[in-house]
């Protein structure tokens, strides 16, 4: 497995896979925290692609509250492992000054107001954070899919909504989003890197939830 962290590794890394294995390839963003939700996606990915890119990358522009971000779950060495085991071909794990540097300009990206209601009325600027990095790591990573898992519901309407107007704005295909099913545990609660940062109690709730609904 390729490990990258400078825009230069990455080309690098790209162009030699790209003449090994070709131009079909497949990109599976993360947040790193793996579990096996993200395991589903590789493994679709490495049954469907020539090869397979996964990007670990904490991105600050998505969330609303700096105490959110200090504390998302991170945890690069046992993440590399998982991917390594899944196949993965090449890991893209950059700072956020790589991914978003002094003189890039955000993309003025019109969601038609998909951003909005549900998750979006509490995280102000989240959807719209996640579009602009999956649009940026789609600059940096051309790929022919990009796999998305069906947990963040809103998050993959927001993220086709994206594919629909880089399309339109840069006259190319684009990557297909593939969707994956949501993984549960034995008690039916959805596996969410969050998860971690639950306590004994909130999870206890959390399963509770899944087993009956919100009620
Ligand atoms: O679902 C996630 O982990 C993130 O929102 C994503 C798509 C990698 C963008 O940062």
């Amino acid at each position: 497995m390729l490990v990258t962290r400078t825009l230069e590794e990455l080309r690098e890394a790209l162009a030699s896979l790209e003449s090994s294995k070709g131009k079909d390839g497949g990109l599976v963003p993360t947040m790193g925290a793996l579990h096996e939700g993200h395991g589903a996606l590789m493994r679709v990915a490495r049954l469907s692609k020539a090869w397979v890119a996964a990007t670990i990358f904490v991105n600050p522009l998505q969330f609303n509250r700096p105490d959110d971000l200090a504390r998302y779950p991170r945890r690069e060495e046992e993440d590399f492992r998982l991917l390594q085991e899944h196949g993965v071909d090449l890991v893209f794990a950059p700072s956020p000054e790589v991914v978003f540097p002094q003189d890039w300009v955000a993309p003025d990206l019109d969601l038609n107001g998909l951003d909005l209601p549900w998750e979006g009325a509490f995280r102000p600027g989240h959807f719209k954070g996640v579009a602009t990095v999956v649009s940026r790591l789609l600059d940096l990573i051309p790929c022919a899919n990009l796999y998305m898992g069906l947990k963040d519901y809103q998050q993959c309407l927001v993220v086709e909504r994206l594919l629909h107007l880089r399309k339109a704005m840069l006259g190319l295909p684009g990557p297909a989003m593939v969707q994956v099913p949501t993984v549960r545990d034995a008690d039916g609660l959805a596996l969410s890197s969050r998860n971690l940062l639950l306590t004994p109690d909130q999870l206890a709730r959390a399963k509770g939830i899944a087993r009956t609904g919100p009620g």
